[in-house]
């Protein structure tokens, strides 16, 4: 676990000649989150390709196998699963320490919330701040008992319970952890679990789910825009020998993808990207501040949309970008903001409340780390306005992350563009969603910082 007395690992990141390339980002975060845990909910092996092996995801293997499931990797990074089946898990042998990542504790606290073990959740400094009410009032409606810190935050112990009361239950934030956690619960609930979300979050849990052969219904009200997500409690379900290969992170595609419309001449390709709708919203935004993003050869891997993107070198202007969207792309508003900050103009990004509660209040951070490399950034309420000279922004400072992976790779994103060098003060949170993201950087071109 990392602490504020641990050494940084900082990182001066410099103006860069153009990117050119064609790379390959690792496994998505939230796919391969969700691949364990599904496949440890089967009866019978599943076999994996292309998880990311980030210390997020790592965690979330640790926690399975503290709970029996027999997980192995292969030499060529093929990482196998033998399913115990719903209501098979043991009661963990250690507490539960998720480190960075909370959608893997959130997650887990769902699926281990309808067992009758006392379990302990810890995680690292970031993860002891994020709240975990979101989760706990649903689990507890269901019939879990939460002892927490004051707050709700962790270190906590649940008491879970073999007799789950399937729920009904409106999110009161758009969170697909929140839901994903309820809908984990409800599998090994007896009769129907149903979400009622009012903005669409990302679906990878109910394509999974139909993956692996669990009935899942969707059903939008076309007048409200209110979706209804039902789950059946599956006890004895069967299902084996499946093979789930896990597209690229569009999240961690995100870096590559904003760097070159920002350094002249570049033009990078990114392959193998997942390109569900709902995990889109900076390709959109991008394009409306004029950047050439082409989508080609896209197909359907493992249930998701997925393509490659070549993004260009382009002169970018400011846009507005409506609070309605922000599910769409709410990782993505640390890079969309280094856009925002080389574009001639005002980007008025609007309702970003829940980027407070991320790794770290990322608000705060954009905004401070924007302003010590001298550019005009504000918010105002949730909204979050960048004014962009259209030019390289002046650069010269020194980044604070907080041990939050997405502020680190933004700025360092920042740097290869700025007028002068940008220092990232801990680039050690890389590691939690895209351990070769400096490597990959490099073979476009950036500059090596040593
Ligand atoms: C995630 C959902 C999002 C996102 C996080 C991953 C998921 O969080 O920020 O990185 O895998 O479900 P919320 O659902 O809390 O908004």
């Amino acid at each position: 676990m990392h602490s504020s007395n641990d050494i940084l690992k900082p990182v001066t990141s410099r103006q860069s000649k153009p990117l050119t390339g064609n790379i390959t980002v690792a496994g998505d975060k939230s796919i391969s989150h969700r691949a364990l845990m599904l496949a440890s909910q089967a009866l019978g092996t599943t076999t994996i390709h292309g998880l990311l092996e980030g210390e997020d995801v790592l965690r979330t293997a640790e926690a399975l196998r503290a709970c029996g499931v027999p997980i192995t990797r292969d030499a060529d990074g093929v990482w196998t699963v033998k399913g115990l089946g719903i209501g098979g898990l043991h009661a963990p042998s250690q507490t539960l320490d998720m480190g960075n990542a909370g959608t893997a504790a959130r997650l887990l606290m769902g699926l281990l919330s309808t067992y009758p073990y006392d379990i302990q959740f810890t995680g690292d400094d970031s993860l002891q701040k994020r709240p975990m009410m979101r989760v706990i009032t649903p689990l507890t409606q269901m019939g879990a008992q939460f002892e927490t810190r004051e707050g709700g935050r962790l270190p906590l112990t649940m008491k879970g319970t073999e007799l789950s009361i399937p729920i009904r239950y409106e999110l009161p934030v758009a969170s697909a952890q929140v839901k994903s956690a309820v809908m984990l619960a409800g599998l090994n609930s007896v009769g129907t679990t149903i979400v009622i979300e009012k903005e669409p979050t990302r679906d990878h849990t109910e394509r999974m789910l139909r993956f692996f052969g669990v009935e899942v219904t969707v059903d939008t009200n076309h007048e409200t825009h209110e979706i209804t997500i039902r789950v059946n409690g599956q006890p004895n379900q069967t299902y084996a020998d499946r093979s789930f290969t896990v597209p690229a992170d569009p999240s961690s595609a995100a870096f590559p993808l904003v760097a070159a419309p920002l350094v002249p001449n570049s033009s990078v390709t990114i392959t193998n990207v997942c390109l569900n709708p709902l995990r889109t919203g900076l390709l959109d935004a991008l394009r409306a501040m004029g950047a050439d993003i082409t989508i080609s050869n896209p197909r359907e891997v493992g249930g998701e949309p997925v393509g490659d993107i070549t993004a260009s070198y382009s002169a970018l202007h400011g846009t507005e970008v409506p609070a309605h969207v922000a599910p769409s792309m709410i990782d993505e508003y640390p890079i969309l903001a280094i856009a925002a900050a080389c574009a001639k103009g005002k980007t008025i990004m609007r309702g970003l409340s829940e980027l407070r509660v991320k790794e770290s209040d990322r608000l705060a951070a954009i905004i401070a780390g924007l302003v010590a490399n001298g550019v005009h950034a504000y918010a105002e309420g949730d909204d979050l306005i960048v004014e962009g000279g259209g030019e390289a922004p002046l650069g010269g400072g020194t980044v604070t992350t907080h041990f939050d992976h997405r502020i680190a790779m933004s700025f360092y994103v920042l740097g290869l563009v700025a007028q002068q060098p940008v220092t990232v003060d801990d680039t050690r949170a890389i590691a939690t969603s895209f351990p070769n993201f400096m490597d990959l950087m490099h073979s476009l071109g950036a500059p090596n910082e040593q």
